[in-house]
């Protein structure tokens, strides 16, 4: 049996992963959140990091939200921190146990809430991510994306379940994932359930499913500022809903078309600020690959001597180069950073 062969793979292979330490929902929701579009080499600092600082529920929900966003500085898709700290805020000590109940919260889709409830609960559910779908599309040898082969893919999988370690299932498909059967390579012979799939046996494996091509990543470019006054350097907080959420950054914005740099950067600074600044200095470029698009940075800095015209409607801070490290940027800034402390 499909099941069979897989656990029996996995109680001896399975990789040593600290959320596979544990059925507390609490962790093994934070550690699902956390692995949504992210490596597990990448995740796992972070998520120990995390239980460090808030072992549980209650101490996640009392914290304050820039102390949990430093937290998660660097994972990206940070409205998955903003979720996670709604999330912890709108539950007491019981973690919801059905799907109706998860899938309610913040940040909970039909993936994480069926994760969990395999994972914590034993309940026979399948939380099927991008990795899962493949593995299911080989196993029955579809090719085409399509609702209708998806539905057929998150059924079969569902059908084949382990009725008394459905959390080991998940999680032994996902290290098949990884180990065997990626996206773009395959290792079929040590794979357990290779018996099972339709897709080894075809001349491609890797086309099943078909690979949609990728679209060209657009280019933007912006022109950002450091101000300094008294020694301190001006950060903004950007809005909890737009990308990037919460974070703090230097301000600036998006060059328009035709135009100057340097004229950017004015204008930015007047429109964020309200600062009347006549001259820039300019330090260098940065460049930042984001997942749908790369950013060329042009970055200036600038001294101000008074903050009496000074408006601004966002939250924002003055804050020493030491202060910096209670706050979480976006890493272009850290980029920006870098090239100031080489220019000064
Ligand atoms: N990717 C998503 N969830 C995972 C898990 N529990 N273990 C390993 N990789 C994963």
């Amino acid at each position: 049996m499909l099941s069979t062969q897989l656990l029996s793979w996995y109680s001896k292979n399975k990789r040593d992963l600290p959320w596979r330490l544990t059925k507390d929902p609490y962790k093994i929701w934070i550690s699902e959140i956390m692995l949504q579009q992210t490596q597990v080499v990448t995740v796992i600092p972070y998520y120990k990091k995390w239980m460090n600082s808030f072992p549980d529920i209650q101490t996640l929900a009392n914290a304050d939200y820039n102390y949990v966003l430093k937290h998660w500085e660097g994972l990206g898709y940070y409205s998955r921190c903003k979720n996670i700290h709604l999330t912890a805020n709108a539950l007491d000590n019981n973690f919801p146990n059905t799907f109706n109940e998860l899938i309610r919260l913040p940040g909970i889709g039909e993936y994480t809430a069926k994760t969990i409830l395999a994972i914590a609960f034993n309940q026979p559910e399948v939380g099927v991510d991008t990795n899962l779908e493949r593995i299911g599309f080989r196993l029955l040898g579809l090719k085409k994306k399509s609702k209708f082969n998806n539905n057929r893919v998150k059924k079969f999988l569902e059908t084949k379940q382990d009725q008394t370690n459905p959390g080991d299932f998940n999680q032994a498909l996902m290290d098949l994932g990884s180990n065997f059967c990626q996206a773009k390579a395959v290792d079929c012979d040590p794979c357990p359930i290779t018996s099972h799939c339709k897709a080894t046996s075809k001349e491609s494996p890797l086309d099943y499913p078909e690979i949609k091509k990728s679209k060209p990543i657009p280019e933007i470019k912006v022109a950002v500022c450091i101000i300094f006054y008294n020694k301190k350097l001006l950060l903004m907080q950007r809005p909890t809903n737009k990308m990037l959420g919460g974070l703090w950054e230097f301000p600036g914005g998006k060059i328009e078309v035709g135009e100057l740099k340097k004229d950017a950067v004015i204008r930015e600074i007047k429109e964020e600020t309200n600062l009347s600044i006549k001259s820039v200095e300019y330090i260098g470029e940065v460049k930042h690959q984001y997942s749908h698009f790369k950013v060329t940075i042009s970055l200036f800095s600038h001294n101000i001597d008074n903050i009496n015209s000074l408006k601004i409607k966002e939250n924002y801070i003055w804050t020493t180069m030491k202060g910096l490290n209670k706050f979480a940027l976006p890493k272009a800034n850290y980029k920006m950073l870098e090239l100031l402390n080489k220019n000064i």
